[in-house]
């Protein structure tokens, strides 16, 4: 692995598969009672983060039964808010990740973070029974976290680019090969399908609180912090 490139510690945290620093923490159930009541996240502790996801078997694509999940992940990804959610993380153990980045939460990003991770609007994709490989070697780092471990952050180093290949819900296959975050999401939706959570490839010095962390590091560079951190 090469060293990771110099990069500035965005100021908003806004994190793959991450909502944005919220003041309102995503309950820890959901509520009893109310109507078709949204489906919880599951938190780090549950055995589902750490099983292996089952392949989708053929004869369950293109079913009201996937659709409905599909549904539900993508209205779960977007309440949260995250740019990416795997089924397991919704008590799903099936290898299912839908990702999706809107304007209106790169537009809370200053233009300088905006370029500094690459990212772009892309429409919601979804896919089903997907390989994730990285393409090149280059390696980058940047503050990452998880709807599924609720408030905190580190720093993970991730591929710049991989391709992915799949179906989508309808058994359609699939090919996307891309750099930059849409990237650092796929690698950490497929690790979702594996078991592994970004805290098991973060530089472990670098978690932290998604507060402190905006608070100690924001707008220092990737050395600067790892300096600070004895990284
Ligand atoms: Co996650």
């Amino acid at each position: 692995m090469r060293a990771p490139a110099l990069l500035f510690i965005p100021l908003a945290l806004s994190l793959a598969c991450a909502p944005r620093m919220s003041t309102v923490p995503i309950p820890p159930h959901p509520p009893v009672g109310a109507s078709a009541p949204r489906p919880a996240i599951v938190q780090v502790g549950a055995s589902v983060l750490r099983t292996p996801a089952a392949e989708v078997p053929a004869h369950d694509l293109n079913t009201p039964a996937l659709h409905a999940l599909v549904s539900r992940m993508l209205d779960t990804m977007r309440t949260a808010p995250g740019v990416g959610l795997a089924a397991p993380q919704i008590g799903e153990s099936r290898r299912i990740f839908v990702l999706e980045d809107r304007a209106e939460l790169i537009a809370k990003l200053t233009p300088v973070e905006q370029s500094e991770r690459a990212r772009q609007p892309f429409a919601a994709r979804v896919f089903v029974n997907p390989v994730v490989r990285p393409v090149g070697d280059e390696v980058l780092v940047f503050f990452e976290g998880c709807l599924s471990l609720s408030g905190y952050v580190g720093l993970v180093p991730r591929s710049a680019e991989v391709e992915v290949q799949g179906t989508d819900e309808h058994g359609t296959p699939q090919t996307w090969r891309v750099r930059g975050w849409p990237a650092r999401i796929l690698q950490h939706e497929y690790d979702h399908l594996q078991g592994t959570l970004y805290i098991d490839r973060m530089l472990t010095r670098s978690f932290s609180t998604a507060e402190a962390a905006k608070a100690r590091f924001s707008g220092l560079s990737i050395d600067e912090v790892r300096r600070q951190l004895g990284l």
